[in-house]
C-alpha cells in the first residue's frame, strides 16, 4: 500500500489542478455512520430508507408535518442533522484541508451534509447534496444559515414567502442547478480527481469520475486516484487509475506527509 500512497503524493504534487470528492465513508471515523457500508444505516436499517425516499414528497405535500418528522417531534425520527452539527472532523478531513492550503486541491466537492469539511479548514467546499447548517427555498432558490429562524412556528418561511426545507438534498429531489454546473465545470477542468469514501453508486453525483475520464489519461488526461474502504464501480470499470484500499482517516494523512517530504525535496533543489 505504501508504494500506492508514494505514486499519489507524486501525482498530486504534480497536479495543476486537483480536485476531491469525498462521501460518507470520510466521516464515520467521526462517528457519522455511512449509508451502504457493512454498518451503513441503509444496509442495518431499512425502514429509515424507505422513509428516506418518502422525505421530498412529504415536504411538498406538507411542509409542517416535515418539519415535524425532521426536528424528530412526531413519529420515530430522532433530530439526526442536530447530532451531525455535534460531531468534529477526523484526520481524513484535516488532510484535504491541508491539500488546499498547499495549493494543491483547488475544490473539495462533497456528497456530505455534515460540513465536517469546513470545520476542519478547508475554503472551497461544495455541497452537491446539500448541508444541515442552511435551508433552502425551491421557490426562489435562497438558502439561510439555519442559526436565522427559531423552528419554533412550522414550516419556517421564506423572504418570498414560500416555506423553507433543510438545504439537504433528498431521494428523488433534483441537485439545485448552481451545485451540479460548478461541480461538472470542475470535472472537466481538473487534472487530478482524488475520490474518497463513497461507493460510487449515487446519481448524479457518481458520473462526475466517469466525466472527468471522458477527457483521456496520461499527460493530457485526468489522473483519478480512489481512497476507500472497499472497491467500488470505479474500480471495477477502471474508470479510476488505482484504488488505495483503506480508511481515509489513516490513509490521507500519510498522503500529506509524502506531499510535504517531495515538497520539501523539491525546494532544496530550487
Ligand atoms: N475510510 C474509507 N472508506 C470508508 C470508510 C473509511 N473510514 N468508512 C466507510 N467507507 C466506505 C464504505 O465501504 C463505502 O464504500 O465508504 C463508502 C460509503 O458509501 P455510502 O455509504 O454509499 O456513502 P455515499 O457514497 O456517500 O452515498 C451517497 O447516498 O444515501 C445517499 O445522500 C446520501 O450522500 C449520500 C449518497
Amino acid at each position: 500500500m505504501h508504494d500506492l500512497i508514494e505514486q499519489a503524493a507524486s501525482d498530486l504534487v504534480a497536479s495543476n489542478h486537483a480536485i476531491v470528492l469525498t462521501g460518507a465513508g470520510i466521516s464515520t471515523e467521526s462517528g457519522v455512520p455511512d449509508f451502504r457500508g457493512p454498518k451503513g444505516i441503509w444496509t442495518t436499517n431499512k425502514q429509515a430508507e424507505a422513509q428516506a425516499y418518502q422525505r421530498y414528497e412529504r415536504f411538498l405535500n406538507d411542509p409542517k408535518a416535515y418539519w415535524e418528522e425532521m426536528l424528530g417531534t412526531v413519529g420515530s425520527g430522532s433530530d439526526f442533522y442536530r447530532q451531525m452539527r455535534e460531531v468534529a472532523p477526523n484526520p481524513g478531513h484535516h488532510a484535504i484541508a491541508r491539500l488546499e492550503q498547499m495549493g494543491i486541491v483547488k475544490w473539495a466537492i462533497t456528497q456530505n451534509v455534515d460540513g465536517l469539511h469546513e470545520k476542519a479548514g478547508s475554503q472551497n467546499v461544495m455541497h452537491y447534496h446539500g448541508t444541515v447548517e442552511k435551508l433552502r427555498c425551491l421557490s426562489c432558490g435562497s438558502r439561510f444559515g439555519i442559526g436565522e429562524f427559531s423552528l419554533e412556528k412550522l414550516p419556517p418561511l421564506c423572504r418570498c414567502g414560500r416555506p423553507l426545507k433543510y438545504d439537504v438534498v433528498h431521494f428523488q429531489e433534483p441537485i439545485p442547478s448552481d451545485i451540479m454546473d460548478a461541480a461538472e465545470e470542475e470535472a472537466m477542468k481538473c487534472d487530478l480527481m482524488l475520490v474518497c469514501g463513497t461507493s460510487a453508486v449515487v446519481y448524479p453525483f457518481a458520473a462526475l469520475p466517469a466525466m472527468a475520464r471522458s477527457r483521456g489519461r496520461g499527460q493530457s488526461g485526468v489522473k483519478i486516484i480512489e481512497v476507500n474502504a472497499e472497491p467500488t464501480p470505479l474500480t471495477h470499470q477502471g474508470i479510476s487509475d488505482y484504488l488505495i484500499q483503506g480508511k481515509t482517516g489513516e490513509v490521507l494523512p500519510v498522503v500529506v506527509d509524502e506531499v510535504n517530504k517531495l515538497m520539501g525535496q523539491r525546494r532544496k533543489h530550487e
